[in-house]
């Protein structure tokens, strides 16, 4: 594979198609790590007002660590999984405690805060920081299943293993943030779950599960 091609031909295309998100504003750590936490169960409509009121009132680590919890689980109140607003105010108290409020910008250590998994890690540091760090959430396992024409079941750990190695190799140098949120936003508005709109794919040329035809029996997943 021509790997030049494809993450020209993807960066050009979210460049041009992006949407205008109010997480897309500024590249605060702490602002992508309270847009993904929300992103996470919630869709993106739903979330930008959300987004929007949670930042005017707490803009930094320090105005959220020092807030109380009824005041954070009220201004999360309608999103709902409301473990993913305790673990974000906890998170915040021990960035501010144990790092002097900056969100660490290393995986290991970001991986040590509560409610921080692979796919948040991989978010943050290379939206915020532009490390060359792989966030592979559901969207981008069914883009890569497509793309590889892969029928290994995607709740697996060791197919998310295999798909964060390949993005990885991906990663241009120097656009990090814009690729994984490409490969995103691909799967948010082209790679559909249902019917995707393969003639709209800007890698469509590069995609195996599309040339056998098999673009609506993937990704196999196994667990519900
Ligand atoms: N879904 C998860 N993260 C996202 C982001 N940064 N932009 C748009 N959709 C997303």
């Amino acid at each position: 594979m021509d790997i030049e091609r494809f993450q020209e031909q993807l960066l050009r295309w979210f460049r041009q198609q992006k949407r205008d998100l109010p997480w897309r504003k500024d590249q605060d750590p702490y602002h992508i790590w309270v847009s993904e936490i929300m992103l996470q169960q919630t869709r993106v409509e739903t979330a930008i007002p959300y987004y929007e009121k949670f930042i005017e009132q707490f803009p930094t680590v320090e105005d959220l660590a020092q807030a109380k919890e009824e005041e954070v689980l009220k201004a999360w109140e309608g999103l709902g999984y409301y473990s993913r607003a305790r673990n974000l105010h906890q998170g915040v108290k021990e960035v501010r405690e144990k790092y002097g409020g900056k969100v660490p910008d290393d995986k290991e250590e970001i991986l040590k805060i509560p409610g921080i998994g692979s796919y948040t890690a991989g978010a943050i540091l290379s939206i915020a920081y532009g490390k060359k760090e792989p966030a592979v959430d559901g969207n981008v396992l069914r883009v890569f299943s497509r793309l590889l024409n892969s029928f290994e079941d995607i709740s697996k750990m060791k197919t998310k293993k295999i798909i964060e190695e390949k993005v990885k190799e991906l990663i241009p140098d120097h656009a990090a943030s814009d690729f994984n949120q490409a490969l995103m936003e691909l799967g948010a508005t082209v790679c559909t779950p249902k019917s995707p709109l393969c003639l709209l794919c800007p890698v469509m040329d590069f995609c195996e599960g599309r040339k056998e035809g098999n673009q609506d029996q993937l990704p196999v997943k196994a667990k519900k």
